[in-house]
Formats: structure tokens, sequence, C-alpha cells
């Protein structure tokens, strides 16, 4: 059985091996990342504050006593819209657990604390080739709003 409870302020290393397997999975669309991030002291450093921090909040979901997806939110500032929002900043779901429904209970319970904290839109970024997370948050209600392009600079 699958529950999902708030993390505890303790926690970045069970956050920190959760995002390490996101981070392998996104080398394959981006490989300008650094691939030792997330097991890295910045990578501690990023979960510490996120936990300390009242206004964002983190949620992992256990499968039998064993972590095996978490996600994180914080409020996003834009000056230029009407809006409330908040954003997913990430997620996963341990790969042999994927397609398991862990995700989208994931994501509900991160609306919901949203809902209760009167925010009114959430969003999130994801790889522009990262079709299975994209048909995902799709499916979760979420649609297209903008793309971040780059490019190289050369002399
Ligand atoms: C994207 C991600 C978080 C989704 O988590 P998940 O637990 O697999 O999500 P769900 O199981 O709720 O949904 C995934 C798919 O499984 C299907 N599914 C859900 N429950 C199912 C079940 N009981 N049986 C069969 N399939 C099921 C859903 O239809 C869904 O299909 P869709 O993606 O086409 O919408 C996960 O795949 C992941 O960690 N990916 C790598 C990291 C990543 O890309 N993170 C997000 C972007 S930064």
């Amino acid at each position: 059985m699958i529950t999902i409870r708030p993390c505890l302020p303790t926690e970045w290393n069970t956050l920190q091996k959760l995002n390490d397997e996101v981070f392998q999975d996104n080398l394959k669309y981006d490989p300008d990342l650094v691939a030792d991030y997330a097991l890295s002291e910045k990578g501690k450093n990023y979960f510490k504050l996120v936990l300390k921090d009242k206004n964002s909040c983190c949620f992992i979901a256990e499968e039998a006593g064993k972590p095996v997806g978490y996600i994180v939110g914080s409020p996003k500032k834009y000056s230029y819209r009407k809006s409330k929002y908040f954003e997913l900043d990430n997620m996963g779901v341990s790969p042999q657990n994927r397609s398991h429904g862990i995700g989208s209970k994931l994501i509900k319970t991160l609306i919901q604390w949203a809902s209760e904290h009167k925010y009114k839109k959430i969003i999130v970024n994801t790889y522009f080739k990262n079709s299975p997370a994209i048909a995902f948050y799709k499916r979760n209600g979420f649609g297209e709003i903008d793309v971040t392009l780059e490019r190289k600079i050369v002399k």
C-alpha cells in the first residue's frame, strides 16, 4: 500500500537519493547537468533549505515503509501576473515503482496543500523532450504555457 506523508525536517538524505534518480533520468534530456549534483553538498543544502522553509512543502511516498517517491513545491512570485502561483519544483518516483499511480497521488497531495494555502495556480517546468513527464502532467490537469530555449554562444 502507498502512503503519502510530509517529509521530516531531517530527511534530506532520503530526498537526495530520490532526486538522484531524477537527475540520472534527466541526463538524457540535458547533457549540461552536473550528474552527481543531487548527492553533492550543494544538493544536500538545497534540500536542507527546502525542509526549513515554512512556505515550501515536501511529501514522500512510501510503500511498505520504503521511500519510493517525493515531491517538492514552493511559492513562485510573478510581479506581472494576477494569480498567486505555486511551483512544483521537482518530483520523482523510483524507476521500479513508476506507472502505479504514485506520481499522481503526490501531485494531488501538493495541489491540496497549495489550495489550503490560498494559491490559485501551479506551474511546473520539464524538459521539452521529456514526453513521458509531459503526458503525465497533462493527465494531471496541466497545460502548456511557455517554452524555454537555449543556444550556444560561439565567437
Ligand atoms: C514523471 C513521474 C514522476 C511520474 O510518476 P509515476 O508514479 O510513474 O506516475 P503515475 O503512475 O501516476 O502515471 C504515469 C503513467 O502510468 C499510468 N498509470 C497510473 N496508474 C497505473 C496503474 N495502476 N497501472 C498501469 N498504469 C498506470 C498513467 O496512465 C500514466 O500514464 P501517462 O504518463 O501517459 O499519463 C515518474 O515517471 C518519474 O519520476 N520520472 C523521472 C523523473 C521525471 O521525469 N520527473 C518529472 C520531471 S522533472
